[in-house]
């Protein structure tokens, strides 16, 4: 089967790093790629936002399946155009990609089809807003609707921030993603991430996840993209999995289907698993940055034929299997990141990594010859071991070799599950 993966960061090269496994994998392309990605693809330079390009190659290149990785080519239709053109594609159409790009969409299906969430109202006036979060009081989280970054979200502890953010997405912080707003209630508990397929009719389990996404130890400073992840979370039991394929993805599946949006991808479902058991904090239409690194160093069955599936709809005849190992992923980042950092700062030689480590490339490149950090995320450096803390050890041994005088990482990834094994 002849592949082309669309995306630059860590979690294409995760992608490609597993497909370029797959025996039925003829030729793998991707599109922009990295230097990482370059080791299991060929390259092409083209520009993934100009669709009928993509189309033109794909038809040229008799590509059989298309997986794109990141969300703003789903949301600006990329997967549209290329089933138009009898491409199969991995990846939700503009319609079924607003469950992410629109947080009041979310909303709304939820309360639609009984799927447990926070209680909210959307709101496109801030007096109005303001004085419905007045009535309900802090904690209370107001969220700009449409796609901020991951910096949309303010969990308001007190009532004058609340009512800052809400200034703050009116004023145009956000620009039109926060032309609308929505005020939901605070859910307290642990949050676990949880990741599907879908072939618009049927859903198939992947696995869990648990992301960090501040800058600093303990969970400290402002919110990044997320500076490393470990799956499985084990937030997430058995029959918390199966609740939320029954209470929250299954009812999803099929109110997308039922409202004429069929979801086709990977759904990562952000959850908070409350004393009333999980609850839906938001929907991703694609898999986590680092969490997809963890999820394929532990994926043991072929990721084609899974994939192929999703597009195809065939995925009621194909099951994943998953290594009972814990894997780990520690995000190296640019001095500075989340906020800014110097570019193209030289990275020396990677460690040689054991058949259980890798080092994905996120934010790099090669030039005249050299590696050089050109992102905010740059390098996740993963490793999978029977425990989270024999995991950790793993992932932190290899970033001791890693020469890059501008790169700094979290010292603590997966401490909350470190101390649950130490309990
Ligand atoms: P989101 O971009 O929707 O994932 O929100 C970013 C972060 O804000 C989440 O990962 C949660 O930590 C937090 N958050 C979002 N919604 C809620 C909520 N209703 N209650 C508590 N925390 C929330
Ligand atoms: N790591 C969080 C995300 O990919 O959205």
């Amino acid at each position: 089967m002849k592949v082309l993966l669309i995306g630059s960061g860590g979690r294409e090269h995760a992608l490609a790093w597993k497909l370029g496994q797959s025996p039925k994998l003829t030729k793998l392309y991707a599109a922009p790629g990295n230097p990482g990605i370059a080791e299991h693809a060929e390259l092409l330079s083209l520009n993934v936002d100009d669709h009928v390009t993509v189309v033109t190659f794909c038809r040229e290149a008799a590509i059989d399946l298309v997986v794109v990785g990141p969300e703003a080519p789903l949301v600006a239709g990329l997967a549209d155009r290329l089933r138009e053109a009898g491409v199969a594609t991995f990846g939700p159409s503009a319609a079924a990609a607003q469950l992410e790009g629109s947080k009041g969409f979310t909303k709304d299906l939820c309360a639609r089809f009984s799927i447990p969430t926070g209680s909210y109202r959307r709101f496109t006036n801030a007096d109005q807003a303001k004085a419905y979060i007045i009535e309900q009081g802090a904690p209370i989280v107001i969220k700009a609707d449409g796609l901020a970054a991951g910096k949309g979200v303010t969990v308001a502890m007190a009532l004058d921030e609340a009512l800052a953010a809400v200034d703050d997405c009116f004023s145009g912080t956000f620009g039109s993603a926060g032309a609308e707003v929505v005020v939901e209630a605070f859910l307290d508990g642990e949050e676990a991430s949880f990741f599907c397929l879908s072939d618009g009719k049927t859903a198939l389990a992947l696995a869990t996840a648990q992301d960090h996404k501040r800058v600093g130890d303990g969970d400290t400073g402002p919110n990044t993209g997320g500076m490393g992840a470990y799956s499985p979370a084990p937030v997430m039991t058995a029959d918390m999995v199966e609740r939320t394929m029954k209470e929250i993805i299954e009812p999803t599946i099929r109110g997308m289907a039922e409202m004429g949006h069929p979801f086709t991808g990977v759904l990562f479902a952000g959850l908070m698993i409350t004393a009333k058991g999980p609850e839906l904090i938001e929907y991703n239409v694609r898999f986590g940055d680092p969490e997809c690194q963890v999820l394929m160093m532990r994926l043991k069955s072929d990721l084609l034929p899974l994939l192929h599936a999703a597009a195809t709809g065939t995925l009621d005849q194909v099951t994943a299997e998953w290594a009972d190992d814990v894997a780990l992923t520690v995000v190296m980042a640019s001095k500075g990141y989340p906020g800014s950092y110097d570019k193209n700062t030289p990275i020396g030689s990677l460690p040689q990594t054991g058949s259980d480590e890798k080092i994905f490339h996120a934010g790099t490149a090669m030039k005249e010859g050299q590696l050089v950090a050109t992102g905010g995320r740059v390098l996740n450096v993963t490793a999978a071991g029977a425990t989270v803390a024999e995991a950790q050890a793993k992932a932190y041994a290899l970033i001791e070799l890693v020469e890059w005088e501008n790169g700094f990482c979290r010292r603590d990834i997966g401490w909350r599950a470190i101390m649950r094994e130490n309990a």
